[in-house]
């Protein structure tokens, strides 16, 4: 008798899974299968090196609740998360604004803010900014009644939501709308850069590879409007640290803006956000 290969061990594991009665989830779970076994057969996987990984995954789950989602952090740091997003949501028609990751820190059901209002509703020392532009289509016409959805975190570096006894819970988050002509301004303050929760599993292993936790200075943004493509996005600032070396792999070259000092005494960002018609 010879004695079974690692490949046709790999082959008949692929093959157990060949009566799955979904399509997909057959060829998800074949897939799945064959890349695990090369992953273990390329690095040749010590014992000690599953075991380790079993406990990382372990940790993972065990940290994670209602609020704390390591295995979507996980995700992130492994730069799964932004290729799913591309695959997903890229468009392939030119100047529609990019998408990049929603991140854990969305909280639906922000106040609606008037043209200009600021969301700013806790004081720690931010620098106050206006960000206006348009929302339009692809081909350039304005989209009035736009909703932009915006959440971002206080100079503090934290997002209103991972301090429920510091900040109001709608600190830095607003629902604006465009108005006729498809423009919207947005009151608030120059985002900071701040690290990705790092006390748990991610962060041992962000640690261990030599790798930072900090997300380059951003506001989030999820734009919609009927008959688009929601888009959720970023608006980077220019003169951030960490572009390129974004914990979650989120920069986008076409979405990185600048803040610059107005005679008002504000910083001034211009973006405009373009819509693929669905
Ligand atoms: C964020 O930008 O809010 C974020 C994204 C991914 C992981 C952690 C935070
Ligand atoms: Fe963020």
């Amino acid at each position: 008798m010879t004695r079974m290969t690692e490949q046709e061990l790999t082959d008949e594991v692929v093959a157990r899974f060949d009566a799955t009665p979904d399509d997909r989830l057959r060829t998800i779970m074949q897939a799945l299968v064959r890349h695990l076994h090369a992953f273990a057969r390329e690095v040749r996987l010590t014992d000690d090196e599953w075991m380790a990984g079993i406990q990382f995954l372990t940790a993972t789950g065990h940290i994670t609740d209602d609020v704390r989602q390591e295995f979507i952090l996980l995700s992130d740091t492994l730069g799964m998360s932004m290729i799913v997003d591309m695959i997903n949501h890229g468009s392939e028609t030119a100047g529609v604004t990019e998408p990049t990751v929603l991140g854990p820190f969305y909280v639906p059901g922000s106040p609606e803010r008037g043209f200009g209002e600021s969301m700013i509703e806790f004081d720690d020392g931010g620098e106050e900014s206006i960000i206006t532009g348009q929302v339009v289509s692809a081909d350039g016409t304005p989209i009035a009644g736009a909703v932009l959805d915006v959440w971002q975190n206080s100079a503090n570096k934290f997002y209103a939501v991972q301090q429920p006894d510091v900040q109001p819970p709608t600190n830095l988050r607003g629902i604006y709308r465009t108005d006729d002509e498809g423009r919207y301004a947005i009151r608030t303050i120059r985002p900071t850069p701040y690290p990705i929760p790092d006390d748990g599993p991610v962060g041992r292993m962000l640690d261990a590879t030599g790798r930072h936790p900090m997300r380059p200075a951003h506001v989030h943004v999820k734009v919609s409007a009927p008959g688009y493509r929601t888009v959720v996005t970023h608006v980077f600032d220019e003169r951030s640290e960490y572009l390129d070396s974004d914990a979650v792999f989120g920069v986008k070259d076409s979405l990185i803006v600048s803040f610059v000092p107005g005679d008002d005494g504000l910083l001034h960002c211009a973006t405009d956000f373009v819509l693929d018609p669905a």
